[in-house]
């Protein structure tokens, strides 16, 4: 009988050491992306959010959005729009802006222009598609 229980108790603290593994696992995965997206938030809070507003609908007339912007679709023009910023005619979701948006590129490392830029497309209702540093690097090789 008392090696049964002493059986028992081995086999529950060796389900319980298995299941402390798996969370700690999980806890560091996420934790990773956690931290780009906290990065992320912190950059759009910090910079993008007084022109394109806490909830990405920018500003009608003046400053555009966004949340579920049909600009996003492509990648390389967001990731060109970030580095070098933008003068002149922008249509977005049919409505034409033409205003100015101040050059990302000096004030930015490529890993915080890949945050930011993932926390928009993670966020305002949009897609969740992801830009990587490579894609970062290139488009900031091939401007200027
Ligand atoms: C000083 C105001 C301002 C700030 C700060 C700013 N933007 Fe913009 N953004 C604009 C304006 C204005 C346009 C449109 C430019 C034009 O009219 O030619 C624009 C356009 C865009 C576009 C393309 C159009 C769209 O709405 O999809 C993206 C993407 C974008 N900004 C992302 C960002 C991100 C990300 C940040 C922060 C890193 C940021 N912007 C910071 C003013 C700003």
């Amino acid at each position: 009988m008392r090696k049964l229980i002493y059986l028992l108790i081995l086999g529950a603290m060796f389900i319980i050491s298995c299941g402390q593994e798996g969370n700690k696992n999980e806890a560091n995965n996420s934790e990773s992306d956690n931290n780009k997206e906290v990065k992320g938030k912190e950059i759009y809070n910090r910079i993008c959010i007084a022109c394109h507003q806490s909830n990405g609908e920018g500003t009608p007339g003046s400053f555009p959005p966004l949340a579920k912007s049909d600009f996003l679709k492509n990648k390389d023009s967001v990731i060109a729009q970030v580095l070098n910023g933008k003068k002149g005619e922008i249509k977005v979701n049919g409505m034409v802006y033409n205003n100015v948006m101040p050059p990302m590129g000096t004030a930015l490392k490529d890993q915080e222009v890949v945050d930011v830029i993932n926390y928009v497309y993670a966020s305002f209702g949009n897609d969740g598609s992801k830009v990587t540093i490579d894609q970062v690097k290139h488009i900031r090789a091939t401007v200027e």
